[in-house]
């Protein structure tokens, strides 16, 4: 296949749904926290696929940026936090360049919400009680091994693992010290919604001394 049928195939996806909410922008809340958790209740309870998957973009020292999907853990009135472990590429960046932008992508509703702002390491407590609500396995595999490290092959995950299992079966509770939760302090907030016209609607929120600025933004 060359380059133009895929350009053709490509132009030929829809790419937004039939029914798309709207976005009242002059009745937004003055905390982009609040309209985050509108918007995010609202994509959970009209069946958004996985609408706690968001994109986490971190940059490294020498300001290389790098971008993975993580779920969403926890929403609380400061921020919103996700787990990993602190020796994964994405831990290091954060130990280096402790920022990070976040993106939530809802398609069912052509809905987007772009966060950034500075990350903090959060209480071990936290991380603890995140780490024991996985699964075993899910455990077991974040024990194992240095998450993003080259893996030389099949045979050294499934002993790393066979491994950690053990460990788990002697001590149900172990908690790897690298599993770090991380709260994502936005100073930023952007909200975009589709319209059917193809138009869109941009609503930007910045922290300021006292609160927080609205701007619509040109789509
Ligand atoms: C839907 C989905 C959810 C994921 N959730 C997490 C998560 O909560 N924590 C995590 O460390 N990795 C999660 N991952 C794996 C990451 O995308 C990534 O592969 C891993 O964290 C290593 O990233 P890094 O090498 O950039 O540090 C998830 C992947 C997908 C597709």
């Amino acid at each position: 296949m060359n380059n133009s049928s895929w350009r053709d195939r490509l132009r030929a996806l829809p790419v937004f749904g039939e029914n798309l909410p709207g976005f009242a922008t002059d009745a937004a809340p003055s905390d982009p926290i609040a309209l985050f958790t509108e918007w995010l209740a609202f994509a959970i309870d009209d069946g958004v696929s996985q609408p706690h998957a968001m994109t986490v973009a971190t940059a490294n020292a020498d300001a290389v940026a790098s971008a993975r999907t993580v779920i969403l853990k926890d929403l609380t009135p400061d921020g919103l936090w996700f787990s990993t472990m602190t020796n994964s590429r994405k831990g290091q960046d954060l130990a280096a360049n402790p920022t990070a932008a976040l993106l939530f992508y809802w398609r069912e509703q052509g809905r987007q919400v772009r966060l950034s702002g500075g990350v903090v390491v959060g209480d071990r407590a936290v991380a603890e009680a995140d780490f024991l609500q996985r699964s075993i396995e899910a455990r077991a595999v974040a024990i194992a091994g240095q998450q993003s490290a080259v893996l030389t092959g099949r045979e050294q995950f499934d002993s790393a693992v066979e491994d950690a299992r053990a460990i788990l079966e002697f001590k149900p509770d172990y908690v790897p010290d690298a599993w770090t939760a991380y709260q994502v302090r936005p100073t930023t907030v952007e909200f975009w919604q589709a319209t059917r016209d193809r138009d869109q609607i941009r609503l930007r929120y910045s922290r300021a001394d006292d609160g927080w600025t609205q701007e619509l933004l040109w789509p």
